[in-house]
């Protein structure tokens, strides 16, 4: 019989439970506000950017992500986990060393290899996806630097299944990202069909894997913060998803008609 709960935390601290779990409801209605706002119009960059549209100076794509992605998901992770959480057990480390992998790769590896079509990018989508990072990785790592989990934890099926299905998903993304840059490998800045693999039955493996990921971690955890960081992820990978799979239909009057937009065989 699994415990509800597999551990304590914040027991001798009530300020430092009610300022997480009030996050945690902030994250909650900002993943809903994200996913209503994102299914009315698409965020304005890569293939939905139009000239015409005003969202702040264009600034230089690369440097712009790597600030709105590595500065909260790898500096201000690891200064919360470090300074702050209290809790040094063999899962908090294996969620800090999940986590890590995942933005090294997203906020300083990927925005370096990426062949995006523009050098620059608008401001506002920068800084609108630092707001969020902010408040999600000062949750989770909140989260896995107070947590104290049962000594037992590392048989429980939750954190068994949440680490394969992180790493199945964390595959998948990268196997994406890989494939759609080799569409860009004589240096054009066009777009094109993807075959293979996960393509083959969706348009957007990487939102897939990347989805997969946080619910791997939310499993894991087996927290709030990882809930509403999936749900979040959820919000803006639902119907971005939905709109890229409209735009390749578009774009290209051959593109396969049995290919859904996110989910294998479902959506
Ligand atoms: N956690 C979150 O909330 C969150 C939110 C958004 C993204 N992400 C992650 O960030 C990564 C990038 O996301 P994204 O929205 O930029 O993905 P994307 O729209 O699929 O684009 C990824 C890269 O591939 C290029 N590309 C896409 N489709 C192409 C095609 N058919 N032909 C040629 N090139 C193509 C894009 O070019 P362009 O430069 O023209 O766009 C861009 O450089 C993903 O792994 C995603 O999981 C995470």
């Amino acid at each position: 019989m699994l415990n509800a709960l597999p551990w304590t935390a914040f027991e001798h601290d009530k300020v430092h439970f009610w300022i997480h779990y009030g996050l945690c409801a902030f994250g909650f209605l900002l993943a809903v506000i994200t996913f209503i706002s994102q299914t009315t119009k698409p965020a304005p960059y890569g293939r939905h950017h139009k000239s015409d549209q005003s969202c702040g100076p264009m600034v230089h794509q690369r440097i712009a992500h790597t600030i709105s992605d590595a500065t909260p998901g790898v500096l201000l992770f690891s200064l919360v986990f470090f300074l702050y959480g209290t809790e040094r057990e063999y899962p908090n480390i294996i969620f800090f060393c999940l986590w890590l992998c995942h933005y090294i790769h997203r906020g300083i590896i990927h925005p370096w290899i990426m062949k995006y079509s523009s050098p620059t990018t608008p401001l506002g989508i920068p800084l609108g996806g630092l707001f969020p990072n902010l408040l999600y990785s000062f949750l989770n790592a909140d989260w896995i630097g107070s947590a104290n989990y049962d000594p037992g934890y590392y048989k429980d099926p939750r954190f068994i299944i949440g680490i394969v299905v992180f790493i199945t998903g964390y595959i998948i993304n990268r196997y994406a990202d890989i494939a759609l840059c080799k569409l860009r490998a004589n240096n054009s800045i066009g777009y094109s069909i993807p075959h293979g693999c996960l393509f083959n039955m969706i348009s957007c493996p990487n939102y897939f894997g990347e989805m997969l990921e946080w619910f791997g971690w939310a499993l894991g955890t087996w927290s709030l913060a990882g809930t509403v960081w999936w749900l979040f992820s959820c919000a803006t990978f639902v119907p971005r998803a939905r709109h890229n799979h409209q735009w390749y239909k578009e774009q290209f009057p051959d593109y396969p008609e049995n290919r859904k937009a996110l989910i294998p065989l479902l959506y």
